[in-house]
């Protein structure tokens, strides 16, 4: 018919999805749809969909809307069903205006409850009393249009394409403003996203990170730039298998196969602040110990522990910075989690006291199958976990059984508050034995189907049409979605695994150290920023790997996971000496720094290749370590008004559109900008620079062999809001532990902006009491520039800012020589460098005192 031919190709939303369907004119004719064939794609490629809603295809009309003290109610019905099974015929719709910046909408059933997602979330009263946006509606069919009041623009518009809401069947689609689409984690991808018909998959999976898949993480968020340089937000609470369809209109559509539709807008209006305003509803990221931010190092197969005291006692006589030692499953007795192993690691208990008597830390690993073939009474931790139920049971609620690395285990329930104490007691006993420091987390279900039960044909098996959660089945390597938790069934919590382990574990850390807990998890869903951290899982030795992690840190800064980074060199393969001296210089600069090497393969460690290599490696270290005081500042910032650590360039350069496509760079904060070696048998690297001043870094702290180096500048931007923005750094004579440094001296690092002022902070305590800010543990100064005069003022202070001394302030950019240098009205002496730096040096301040530096 005429209408189907009027639909412009870029706007046919996908009327048949289901995948291994060779879709022809009788299928989509008989739901209902438009049918139009198309050139194929080539392979690998989306395109076209042959088979499309019409016009007027039938969805909801909106019956009923009430203005209502926070927003909008309404009731939302189909008269005619679709083709799916189990049509929920009658929605209730709630709209709030929760802040200026924030709208909530959730559609649901409205006669019987359905499964949302256990995540605690603002409870709104009030109101907001002047937002940015306005809602509009569309009735018949039903529809949402949420506009920016500011220019009028149209950020969401769901009239574009009809709803679902059957039992396992939810979809919605909406226009997009731009193409310029960040986020819709976890996958493998560059920065920006691909509109050319492109599907996007979420369900928590076991897999190395590979592109046109689902990974561990599940992050139903994304985040626009608009044009002009604004930006806005979007968050779907959701965690059941679900999938984002691209086009090109630009549109995006939303297929979820349970739960509810339960979605927010944030409005930014500049990227960071969707950030932080994405972040107030799932929940600010921890604060994590300063050691967690060292450098740490790991391999599985060290094989003994004594094989392991050497590498650690290795690095120290090189002098090479270390804050944490690791093992991987080769500590456990016959792979069984709370084990270790009675002669290969017989040392370890010991080892761990060495550690700890040179302020460094032991972090071990943890799978979640718990062995169910032992002997009973031999092994406590199924034994008693038998005892207290806390395990998944399968449908008919029997004891699932699975496979992972010690053979049959069980799987602990972590839905279930029973589960935590279990977990604490279990930790508790290994904990006697090897004071472990932190934990490390893979919520990975191993053994081909994982579970040994076969899937029942239930209705859980209507899922098939997500087209990519691969193999087309949510079975593959997990255990099946119809296994009972005490939440829920899996098919509705899967996804959610993995933070409610890091829940149970931060939990345990506290009570059994009672001090800040560190995790690292590899499965991740919205809001476990506020229990662990991420790494980007079993990359490979690969320069292309080594390019990837860049938009994979920079994704999980968006996604409140700003603990986060690739195993540096790679997981599997080996790294040559070339690609892991690159990789060591971009992780030096991971918010979490970590070598991790598979089995079998060679050693990558600082101190597995030449003296040339192992030197790079160890002054790149150096660099994070005498940066450790702005990085734990940026962390608190995180933590406090959710900021992001490593920063995409375009956030501080909103208005610059070169900048959104950038993700071979990125900042740590604001101003510090690092430009990184991604390729063999080179020795220099363009980046891209916009408009400001820019800084070289190691223009004060030369680097020996500068061949190996990557560039390191800092900016603080031209004009605009941001310009003068976090560009006062503060550093710190580096030792070999975060510990040792954080004693040291402390300098100022100056950059002015083009019309000459910056301002900083440092958030300092003792490193690793909990809750140091919301107790008034801590110390805060901010640091300004205006007309020649440096100010740093004190606005809290504590114990351990009174043993800190300023020994130097170096200031970039100070464009003639002063003739004279005062510090604290009283003249100094100083160099003025060339390229512009002013350093004034023997400095003895407090950092507990303010004080002031002038110029003239
Ligand atoms: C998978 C993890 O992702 C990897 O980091 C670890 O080394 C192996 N399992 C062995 O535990």
């Amino acid at each position: 018919p005429e209408v189907c031919g009027a639909v412009p190709e870029t706007h046919r939303f996908n009327c048949y999805p289901e995948i291994y369907v060779i879709v022809t004119r009788s299928l989509c004719e008989s739901r209902g749809c438009c049918f139009i064939k198309m050139p194929l794609p080539p392979p690998g490629k989306g395109g076209v969909p042959w088979c499309f809603y019409p016009p007027n295809f039938p969805s909801y009309s909106l019956d009923r809307l009430n203005k209502t003290g926070l927003g909008f109610s309404g009731e939302l019905t189909r008269k005619t069903k679709t083709y799916y099974p189990k049509d929920i015929e009658r929605l209730e719709l709630n709209v709030t205006f929760e802040t200026n910046s924030r709208l909530h909408i959730k559609i649901t059933d409205s006669t019987s409850p359905r499964y949302e997602v256990p995540i605690k979330v603002p409870q709104v009263t009030e109101r907001a009393t002047d937002p940015i946006y306005s809602v509009e509606f569309s009735k018949d069919p039903f529809g949402v249009i949420v506009r920016r009041n500011s220019n009028g623009l149209v950020l969401l518009n769901t009239t574009v394409a009809p709803l679902f809401f059957t039992d396992q069947f939810l979809q919605i689609s909406t226009m997009l403003p731009s193409q310029y689409l960040y986020g819709l984690g976890e996958h493998q991808s560059g920065f920006l996203h691909n509109f050319e018909w492109n599907t996007l998959n979420f369900w928590a999976r076991d897999i190395p990170p590979m592109e046109n898949s689902n990974l561990y993480g599940v992050h139903p968020f994304y985040l626009v730039m608009e044009p002009g340089g604004i930006s806005h937000g979007f968050f779907l609470l959701n965690s059941n298998a679900m999938e984002v369809a691209l086009q090109p209109a630009p549109a995006l559509t939303w297929r979820t196969i349970g739960g509810i539709l339960d979605f927010y807008i944030f409005m930014g209006p500049d990227p960071s602040s969707v950030i932080s305003q994405y972040l107030e509803v799932i929940g600010f990221p921890m604060m994590p110990p300063a050691w967690g931010l060292g450098f740490h190092l790991c391999r599985w197969g060290y094989g003994s522990s004594n094989a392991t005291w050497h590498i650690v006692k290795t690095m120290r006589n090189y002098g090479i910075p270390q804050d944490a030692q690791w093992n991987d499953i080769d500590y456990m007795d016959g792979f069984r989690d709370f084990t270790f192993d009675s002669k290969k690691f017989a040392t370890l208990p010991q080892l761990v006291k060495d550690l700890h008597n040179y302020g460094q830390h032991y972090v071990m690993i943890l799978d979640p199958g718990i062995s169910s073939t032992q002997q009973p009474g031999s092994y406590p931790p199924y034994d008693e976990g038998l005892k207290r139920d806390i395990f998944i049971n399968t449908t008919d609620g029997k004891l699932l059984i699975g496979e992972v690395w010690p053979g049959k285990t069980a799987f602990p329930d972590f839905t279930n508050p029973e589960t935590h104490q279990w977990w604490y007691e279990s930790l508790t006993r290994l904990y006697q034995q090897v004071p472990f420091d932190g934990l490390w987390i893979v919520s990975h279900f191993f053994g081909g189907e994982g579970s040994m039960h076969s899937e029942p044909q239930n209705s859980l098996k209507h899922n098939a049409v997500l087209s990519g959660v691969k193999g087309g089945s949510l079975r593959v390597k997990t255990i099946c979605a119809s296994a009972k938790q005490k939440e829920s069934v899996h098919y509705n919590v899967h996804s959610l695994y993995g933070l409610m382990e890091a829940k149970a574990t931060a939990s345990a850390l506290k009570k059994l150290r009672g001090k800040r807990p560190f995790v690292i998890s590899r499965s991740t869903f919205p809001s476990q920023g506020r229990y662990s951290g991420h790494w980007l899982g079993d990359n490979r030795s690969q320069w292309k790997d080594l390019y990837w992690s860049i938009p994979g840190i920079l994704n999980f800064n968006m996604f409140g996971i700003p603990l986060v980074g690739a195993d540096i060199c790679g997981f599997s393969g080996s790294a040559t000496e070339e690609l892991c001296v690159r990789w060591m210089q971009l992780g030096a600069f991971y918010p979490f720094s970590r070598n991790h090497n598979t089995q079998g393969e060679q050693a990558q460690d600082p101190l597995a290749f030449g003296p040339l290599a192992r030197s790079a490696m160890k002054e790149v270290l150096l660099i994070r370590y005498s940066l450790l005081p702005y990085l734990y500042t940026l962390f608190h910032r995180a933590h406090i008004y959710g900021d992001t650590v490593a920063t995409p360039l375009f956030f501080q350069f909103p208005e610059d559109i070169t900048t959104y496509s950038i993700d071979r760079q990125f900042l740590w904060g604001r101003s510090l900008l690092v430009t990184p070696v991604l390729e063999a048998g080179v020795d220099s690297v363009i980046g891209y620079f916009p408009k400001g001043v820019w800084y070289d870094f190691y223009m004060t702290v030369p680097l020996p062999s500068s061949h190996w180096s990557s560039k390191l500048t800092l900016g603080c931007g031209a004009v605009g809001t941001n310009a003068g923005k976090n560009c006062i750094l503060v550093s710190e004579t580096p030792s070999t532990t975060t510990w040792m440094s954080s004693g040291n001296p402390m300098q100022l690092i100056v950059a002015l902006s083009e019309n000459a002022t910056a301002n900083g902070d440092l958030f300092w305590d003792d490193g690793e009491s909990l809750d140091t800010y919301e107790t008034s543990n801590y110390s805060y100064m901010v640091f300004n520039v205006t007309q020649n005069t440096l100010t740093s003022t004190v606005l809290h202070v504590n114990v351990e800012a009174t043993f800190i001394i300023v020994d130097k302030v170096t200031v970039f950019g100070v464009k003639r020589q002063p003739s004279k240098v005062t510090v604290n009205g009283k003249e100094a002496s100083f160099s003025y460098l060339p390229n512009q730096v002013l350093a004034v040096s023997n400095l003895y301040l407090k950092l507990s005192d303010g004080f002031s530096i002038s110029w003239i």
